[in-house]
């Protein structure tokens, strides 16, 4: 790739890997699309092009779909032993850490996030999943279930139930941590015995499919067990969800979206997971640690530029100190640096693309027009090509206002104080949204903390601090946020079928 387009100093392996062209991954093998159609990637920070990808339709899916048929029903990943299998995912984490500098300069190049932050978050997190997940491999267990059937008196039967890999699984991830949701979704799915056809965002198709190339390098994995389809959500996406040879679908990306593949799994009645979207409250109560609050508020919002599910973009803070909390807040948000994600002193990149640039700016001028106040930020700017836009705090905000309802997924907080401590009415407002991912909770009174953590209607709370994640914690939605959970052995329910086989002794 000419550095002239780059801008920066990349790694030779991101360099190597950004010459060469980029195709799918289907059936141990890297293929064109059948149409031969492309499409460019580009670096959010510029806006230039610096890679074109192969765009997969129902044809490569189809293939794609075959070929993970194929090696599941063979049985050459589900025969591998458990612990065989295991080591097999541990040494994809150690492949992460050994690729560690160029896999977080490829997410930083084409998501537009700093690449310190890539580096000391996304990465570690990803392989730290694969070990997580190689040490459930051999612990994926069935029970015996003593059983007393009334209509057999006298009869004796052993009873035990089977958990088997649920099949081939089609597994959508989006833009926003693209190495991390590779990982989420392949880990679980392999450690279950299952085969895999994943299908990229097409705004960051680039750390996937380096990721498959280093696993097809190192031969860890049988043909066919990893198949890799980048295109667009239309024309790859949905023929994967819709595919009858598909028996499970994992989806992470819009709430819009997961309904349409709820829609189209519909036809062979596949398995569905859905991670959604989410409008996670941050409630911060008169007595708590209010510098740490507004720290943890102020980074529940901004991190990875507001592009997070779980994201605390509805910030309640008792009136006895909201102004203090919006001015501390609002003071974090003016002192970030925005900048190139590839610049090392960046705190917030770009914006992943033109159409999330603007939208997240539309809903700044949205917030404006209904009597918003804008207390930090507001500032949007892409005449650099890039799709920048600053950290931005609203006052003044209520529940009826668009940007307070619907998700912004962008460094926009929407601030509101609040007067009763009565925990009923601050859950219900915290509970007034379609979704139900996250929110957290800051106070000294654990009473408090574990009350309202137990009104919320969210998969996740989190009690003075946010955004912490564990490969063992699970992660997901109540409401329009999603179905069933990421992550923790939680996970591989999704991943799995139980069998109940009973013997007549
Ligand atoms: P999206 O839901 O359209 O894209 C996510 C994935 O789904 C991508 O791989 C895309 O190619 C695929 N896809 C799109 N249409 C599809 C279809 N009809 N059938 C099957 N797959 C399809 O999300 P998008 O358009 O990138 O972002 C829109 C909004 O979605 C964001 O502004 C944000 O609010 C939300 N979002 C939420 C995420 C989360 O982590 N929960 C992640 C990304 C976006
Ligand atoms: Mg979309």
């Amino acid at each position: 790739m000419d550095a002239t387009i780059l801008n920066y100093n990349v790694s030779d392996g991101v360099s190597n890997f950004l010459s060469k062209n980029k195709q799918l991954y289907i059936d141990g093998k890297w293929v064109d699309s059948k149409s031969g159609k492309t499409f460019e990637v580009e670096d959010p920070a510029t806006g230039k092009q610096i890679a074109t990808c192969a765009a997969g339709d129902s044809n490569d899916i189809d293939l794609a779909v075959k070929a993970a048929r194929k090696a599941f029903d063979s049985g050459k990943w589900t025969s591998i032993p458990t612990n065989e299998r295991g080591k097999i995912i541990w040494k994809i984490g150690d492949l992460i850490d050994k690729h560690a500098e160029e896999l977080a300069q490829l997410e930083s190049l084409d998501n537009g996030k700093p690449v310190t932050i890539a580096g000391a978050a996304d990465v570690p997190l990803s392989s730290d999943i694969m070990r997580y997940m190689a040490g459930w491999a051999t612990k994926i267990e069935g029970e015996t279930i003593p059983i007393s059937v009334p209509y057999t008196p006298g009869a004796q039967y052993h009873s035990y139930t089977l958990r088997e890999p649920v099949g081939v699984v089609g597994q959508i991830i989006p833009w926003n941590f693209p190495l991390l949701m590779m990982a989420w979704k392949l880990a679980p799915a392999l450690a279950a015995g299952c085969t895999i056809v994943l299908k990229p965002a097409e705004q960051t198709p680039l750390s996937a499919l380096r990721l498959t190339e280093i696993i097809n390098d190192s031969g860890l994995l049988p043909e066919g067990v990893l198949n890799v389809v980048t295109g667009l959500g239309e024309a790859a996406g949905a023929p994967l969800a819709a595919h009858p040879e598909v028996d499970k679908v994992a989806f992470t990306g819009s709430t819009e979206v997961g309904k349409l593949i709820t829609q189209a799994s519909a036809g062979n009645l596949k398995k569905v997971s859905l991670e959604l979207g989410g409008k996670s409250p941050t409630i911060i109560f008169p007595d708590a640690d209010v510098d740490a609050a507004i720290a943890g508020a102020a980074s529940a919002i901004f991190f990875n530029h507001g592009q997070c599910c779980c994201a605390g973009s509805r910030l309640f803070a008792h009136e006895k100190i909201f102004e203090k909390v919006t001015e501390g807040i609002s003071k974090i948000a003016e002192g970030i640096k925005v900048g190139p994600g590839m610049d090392t002193s960046t705190e917030m990149g770009p914006l992943v693309s033109d159409e999330q640039f603007q939208k997240v700016s539309g809903y700044i001028e949205s917030g404006k027009q209904e009597g918003g106040e804008i207390v930090a930020g507001g500032k949007y700017d892409n005449a650099s090509g890039g799709h920048f836009v600053h950290p931005t705090v609203f006052s003044k905000t209520n529940a009826d206002m668009t940007l307070v309802k619907e998700e912004i997924f962008g460094p926009v907080v929407c601030a509101q104080p609040f007067s009763d401590e009565n925990l009923e009415k601050i859950a219900s407002e915290a509970n007034n949204t379609n979704f139900g991912l996250a929110a957290s909770i800051w106070t000294k009174n654990i009473s408090v903390a574990h009350k309202l953590a137990a009104k919320i209607r969210s998969g996740t709370v989190w009690i003075n601090c946010h955004n912490i994640f564990d490969a063992s914690l699970p992660f997901g939605g109540y409401k329009e946020s999603g179905w069933g959970r990421e992550m923790g052995h939680e996970v591989l329910k999704n991943y799995t079928e139980l069998k109940a086989i009973t013997v007549n002794l």
